[in-house]
């Protein structure tokens, strides 16, 4: 039979398989739950952080903690592994005055994204402002930007699944994985 596999196919190796994920999921919750103040508005950052916000969120309410959930998105001009120009083409329908806010994102890498979002909430002078986010990529960071709360620290290596994409591909892998020999961005 021909062999009719690309020869440059993409290879997803695994990071953080689907169990390593829920189990961390758990203990942030319930560590969040215990430091929230109540009826927090979780804010995902979309598209990226879908997965894991659905996950959270649920895990919050195993915990104990009640929450409001809102969604802002943000989309980089250009695909690929590198992030755009910046630009909000989802804004937040509550409103965010005197709420406390918890950001939730899928990965912090230079902080560009993240930064964006805070100074765009900050401006709508919430009761305070959190974020959580699943990874974290501290080598590539441009500025002094941290997170409040991290899932998983990781080295400079572009992960896909669990929401996470390569040009709107392989956010359906229910594990994080490192993506080896990308296609060239359409
Ligand atoms: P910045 O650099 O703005 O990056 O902190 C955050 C956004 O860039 C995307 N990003 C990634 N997406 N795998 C992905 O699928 C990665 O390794 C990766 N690194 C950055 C992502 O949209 C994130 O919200």
């Amino acid at each position: 039979m021909p062999d009719r596999t690309p020869p440059d196919r993409p290879v997803v190796s695994i990071r953080f398989s689907a169990a390593e994920i829920a189990s961390r999921v758990e203990e942030m919750a319930t560590d969040l739950a215990g430091k929230l103040e109540p009826d927090t508005l979780v804010v995902s950052v979309l598209k990226g952080s879908f997965v894991f916000a659905a996950d959270l969120i649920r895990a919050l309410s195993r915990a104990g903690a009640d929450w409001s959930m809102d969604f802002l998105t943000l989309s980089s001009y250009g695909s690929g592994t590198e992030s755009g120009t910046l630009i909000f083409t989802k804004e937040l329908r509550l409103d965010v005055r005197h709420r406390h806010v918890l950001v939730v994102d899928d990965i912090l890498d230079t902080g560009k994204t993240l930064n964006a979002v805070l100074e765009r909430l900050r401006r709508l002078q919430p009761a305070s402002l959190k974020t959580c986010v699943l990874l974290d990529k501290p080598e590539r960071r441009s500025g002094s930007l941290q997170a409040d709360y991290v899932g998983f620290s990781i080295p400079n290596q572009f992960v896909v699944g669990y929401g996470l994409d390569y040009d709107e591909r392989y956010r359906n892998l229910p594990y994080i994985g490192v993506l080896k020999n990308p296609p060239p961005a359409e």
